[in-house]
């Protein structure tokens, strides 16, 4: 049996249903119950609704053998996991974003607001520049207008968040994607099962033209 973590949420189902297509089905998955396992045994998958950012320690400490999870999630906590695939799903960038007309002074130690400490930590230490991380759990984009930050960096979909709080994007950090992530052990003992449903998910990506 092969344990799956799912991200719960718009994505995890997109994601379940590309496992589906894959031929690792489980209907159940879908019933909108508030279940959170579900297994089909005859295909041999068990999978599990796990909040997103929890995917990764769930895949980590091997209680899931697959999970997916976001390349901004795995950026910021680095999991010792091995990173299968790029589903090409659930696809955004990290964005550095401030109040329209902010003029960075270089004289002066930059407040950046974030969801993502290691992150901007990273980015900024690589432009060797001075930053004193405001770390926040969500409504990121408030730090800046209410003069708590000078600049943000976080997920920017879409945009619109940014747009109607008068925010703009100022620099590009990475692109983010979904990716199918193995835990390390489990990878060497279910080698076959794994690789099997890496290239079953990997020719639907490919046949429904999703693939980079
Ligand atoms: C994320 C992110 C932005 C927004 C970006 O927030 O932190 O606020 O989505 O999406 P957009 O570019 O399409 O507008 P989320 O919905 O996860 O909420 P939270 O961070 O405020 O909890």
């Amino acid at each position: 049996m092969l344990n799956i973590a799912l991200p719960k949420g718009r994505l995890g189902e997109k994601v379940y249903a590309i496992f589906a297509e894959a031929g690792y089905e489980c209907p159940a998955v879908l019933s909108g119950s508030r279940k959170l396992i579900f297994e089909n045994e005859e295909k041999g998958v068990r999978y599990f609704w796990v909040k997103p950012s929890d995917v990764a320690i769930y895949v980590e400490r091997g209680a899931a053998d697959l999970g997916v999870a976001g390349k901004d999630i795995i950026e910021e906590y680095e999991p010792d996991v091995y990173e299968l695939l790029d589903l090409c799903m659930g696809k955004c960038r990290m964005a550095v974003a401030a109040k329209k007309g902010f003029r960075d002074d270089p004289q002066r130690t930059l407040r950046a607001a974030t969801k993502f400490k290691n992150i901007a930590t990273k980015y900024y230490a690589s432009k060797s520049r001075d930053i004193d991380i405001i770390e926040l759990n969500g409504s990121i984009e408030l730090a800046p207008i209410l003069g708590l930050s000078d600049v943000i960096v976080d997920i920017v979909e879409t945009g619109t968040t940014l747009l109607e709080n008068d925010l703009q994007p100022i620099e590009d950090i990475m692109r983010i994607s979904a990716r199918l992530i193995a835990n390390q052990s489990a990878y060497r003992f279910k080698t076959s099962e794994i690789c099997a449903v890496k290239n079953a998910i990997d020719g639907v990506i490919r046949a429904k033209g999703l693939s980079s």
